[in-house]
């Protein structure tokens, strides 16, 4: 239904400049009254844009988060890990769905996005580019990286889009059962052996500064933020989220009794919030131009089970087909299932 009703974007007549600037102050003010904005409504090409990149980001963020937990499926410790690993990883396919579907109804077809994402040329979270060398990377992640896509997501919830914030209340329902599970691995690790709590200890000082990156660049450098939260798509800056994560986290890695790798943290009285040394930003755009420890070998899983699935793709579009040609016409609607299925 969408795609039908996006089939003119960009055919429109254009608008006089007074008329288009008064469609650009009515599109405003209704962000401003907290209005959703939905797919079939006029949007500046620029709002759409900013969007389709960041919804589709999102989307192959959670698709390219799944290999690195895939990782530890086969090896995790128990059947009652293995089932809750697998239902997340599960999770994280779903969340990349509804996104794909979100970045959908602003007029990019899934394919192009894959093409992006395949090809390189799209950007996911580089915390994916970093690899799981044990189990105890599970529970980091979990805690940290669900922990850290919680915190930006939340607000996401209230964004100006709707097909966008409707998916994101969904997906952070399930994104803080992931937050609880890597906890609860942490937990059992950091009251287990020594050679457990070591491993623990281990995965907190390798994931804790990717984590603290995953909120993208400071304030100052941020390219986006600032008209991203005049079209409310974000509510907070990086660093406001940042900082929420850390004052969070800081507490719960002290109830492990594990200790956060920044000789500079501390608890500053005056601003009740604990601060943070400096981050390493060379190594956060190394990882996004390709160069991080896993850059390479996470596309290259993408590429083989983008081609391994085609077969499965080609069957289910002749499959579609097929059903569409042989599905008798509804008596009445015969001239709309006819619209239907040369839009499909
Ligand atoms: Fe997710
Ligand atoms: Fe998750």
């Amino acid at each position: 239904m969408y795609t039908q009703g996006l089939d003119t974007h960009g055919k429109e007549p254009l608008p006089t400049a007074a008329e288009g600037e008064a469609r650009a102050a009515r599109f405003q003010g209704r962000i401003d009254a907290e209005e959703k904005i939905e797919p079939k409504d006029w949007m500046p090409e620029a709002y759409r844009q900013t969007l389709i990149r960041q919804i589709s980001q999102h989307a192959h963020s959670e698709i390219v988060g799944m290999l690195p937990e895939g990782n530890w499926i086969t090896r995790a410790p128990t059947l009652k890990r293995k089932a809750v690993l697998i239902a997340k990883v599960q999770d994280e396919g779903g969340h990349g769905m509804y996104l794909y579907s979100a970045a959908e109804t602003l007029g990019i077809p899934r394919a192009q996005m894959l093409v992006q994402l395949l090809s390189g040329a799209a950007k996911y979270s580089s915390i994916f580019n970093y690899p799981t060398l044990t189990w105890a990377d599970i529970g980091a992640i979990g805690w940290l990286v669900d922990g850290a896509a919680i915190m930006n997501q939340i607000p996401l919830c209230r964004c100006s889009y709707g097909p966008y914030a409707r998916a994101m209340v969904r997906i952070c329902k399930e994104e803080s059962f992931h937050q609880r599970q890597g906890f609860e691995i942490m937990l059992t690790l950091s009251q287990g052996s020594h050679a457990q709590r070591a491993m623990a200890q281990d995965a907190l000082n390798r994931w804790w500064w990717p984590s603290l990156m995953m909120f993208g660049p400071s304030d100052a450098d941020s390219m986006h933020t600032g008209q991203s939260m005049r079209w409310k798509i974000k509510r907070f800056s990086n660093d406001e989220l940042r900082q929420r994560f850390i004052d969070v986290t800081v507490p719960q890695a002290h109830f492990l009794g594990l200790t956060i790798p920044d000789d500079e943290l501390h608890w500053d009285e005056a601003t009740q919030h604990y601060r943070a040394g400096p981050i390493d930003w060379s190594e956060f755009y190394a990882v996004l131009k390709g160069n991080g420890p896993c850059n390479r070998e996470r596309l290259e899983a993408r590429r083989r089970a983008h081609e391994a699935g085609r077969w499965v793709r080609e069957a289910a579009a002749a499959h579609a087909q097929r059903s569409q040609r042989a599905a008798p016409p509804v008596a009445g609607v015969a001239g709309v299932a006819g619209a239907a299925g040369a839009a499909a």
